[in-house]
């Protein structure tokens, strides 16, 4: 087996090979995911290629399944997508990069010249120590000094609820080197009043969300004013709301390594318009989930003229999202070795998806399927624990594959699209799979 050292370096000289393919060509065309890790790779490309005066355009995609347009003589980036998908890769008659972090699987049989930069490959877990943004920010440093881009990178690694281990260490270590980033022992909540915060948190979520009377009790046990500021808060009133939030999540069933985040190392991000990096983190999710990829791309570059509406589009989000928490709780319905909650025409699957399994119904891989149209979208999550026994990415990909769709992922969080007539069929091999995985 080899080091961290040794993987690390590995992937290195993958990057340098997409760095100097990205150099023979004047003209790049990227084709990033619309989660924050997809527009943190985009915002980290896009700084790189500006900054040695390359020509690019950026598009957003939610996957390999929707349909895209290049020139066969660019070169076209593929970031956060492309690993899961060889038969679309195959097909391209360009030049391509992939810069992802997605589960490998299949072989891919380029066209032209190719360069696939993706952690598995090199022995780093994908899931948890280097994200697409990661994997984009080592291709950046092989183009110039981009240390400063790692700040990016932090906001792609926890957007994707990564670990600062491994190759995300060795980001952090040189954003933290010159002087980009900072860490201090803190709650890991955004910053603001703390009723506010808790309140409107989603991550960790704590069922607060118009439940003011219960709030009030809750900051009065504990004797802290809710009118402070979180980030003001002294190390004993950290202590105590820390101990109480703990209380708190284990009677609503979270997952129990949940805890041990709520007080720790928190990231500051120097160079960005919004320093705390939980908090940025968050407002390009909503940036992306509201279909304003641009937004959060913007602000991420550095553009603080975009900050208001980053957040409100963010504020907007989080209230539609915790009104949704709250209306689903219902449907949720036990399979064997699974739960699952039918939706239609839900506004979206992965917050749903995500919140519910790591703070309500931890126990149990949880499948969201949103019937919108003639389209299925499905949301699979489950934690690390399960995951030492169960691929979700396997059990998206095998049972999407076996009612006519296409699905993969993470071991811990995986999607599939397939086709509504096939619902049924599909819940009852994702259960049977999860049943086989779990034994
Ligand atoms: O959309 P959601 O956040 O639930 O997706 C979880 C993961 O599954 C993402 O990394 C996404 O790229 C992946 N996915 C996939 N194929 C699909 C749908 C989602 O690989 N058809």
């Amino acid at each position: 087996m080899n080091s961290d050292y040794q993987k690390i370096e590995l992937l290195k000289s993958y990057a340098k090979k997409a760095s100097e393919l990205i150099k023979r060509h004047e003209f790049i065309r990227v084709f990033t995911h619309y989660d924050a890790d997809g527009i943190s790779a985009g915002a980290i490309i896009a700084k790189a290629l500006l900054r040695i005066n390359k020509n690019f355009q950026i598009s957003f995609l939610k996957g390999l399944n929707e349909s895209f347009e290049y020139e066969k003589d660019e070169l076209v980036m593929f970031l956060d997508m492309g690993s899961g998908y060889p038969d679309v890769i195959s097909n391209v008659e360009a030049d391509v990069i992939i810069a992802d972090h997605h589960i490998p699987t299949g072989e891919i049989e380029p066209k032209k010249r190719f360069v696939h930069v993706n952690p598995h490959l090199v022995g780093i877990d994908g899931t948890y120590e280097l994200s697409a943004s990661g994997a984009t920010y080592f291709i950046a440093r092989e183009l110039g000094r981009n240390e400063d881009l790692s700040c990016i990178a932090v906001v792609g690694m926890l957007g994707d609820k990564q670990k600062i281990s491994s190759a995300n260490a060795e980001i952090v270590k040189e954003g933290e080197k010159a002087g980009f980033i900072e860490r201090k022992i803190g709650l890991n909540l955004h910053s603001g009043k703390v009723k506010d915060v808790l309140k409107m948190s989603l991550e960790p979520y704590l069922d607060f969300y118009k439940k003011e009377d219960e709030l009030e009790e809750f900051l009065k046990k504990i004797e802290i004013n809710g009118e402070m500021e979180v980030d003001k808060l002294s190390l004993e009133e950290m202590h105590k709301l820390a101990d109480a939030i703990a209380l708190r999540m284990l009677r609503m069933g979270a997952y129990i390594s949940l805890i041990d985040e709520i007080i720790g190392e928190r990231l500051w991000l120097n160079n960005m318009p919004i320093k705390n990096a939980l908090m940025l983190t968050d407002i390009v999710n909503a940036c992306g989930r509201a279909s304003a990829m641009s937004v959060g791309l913007a602000l991420l570059m550095g553009d603080s003229s975009y900050l208001k509406n980053a957040v409100d589009i963010y504020e907007k989000y989080t209230k539609e999202v915790l009104e949704e928490l709250v209306k689903r709780r219902n449907d949720v319905k036990e399979g064997f070795c699974m739960r699952y909650i039918v939706m239609e025409n839900a506004p979206s699957t992965s917050p749903i998806a995500t919140t519910y399994s790591r703070y309500l119904y931890s126990d149990k891989p949880l499948i969201v399927v949103n019937v919108k149209d003639d389209r299925v979208k499905v949301s699979a999550r489950a934690n690390e624990k399960l995951a030492e026994r169960l691929n979700l990415a396997e059990v998206m990909r095998l049972a999407a594959e076996k009612v006519g769709g296409r699905g993969g992922g993470h071991r811990v969080a995986a999607g599939a699209n397939i086709s509504p007539d096939k619902v049924e069929e599909f819940l009852k091999e994702v259960d049977r799979l999860c049943c086989a995985m779990l034994a």
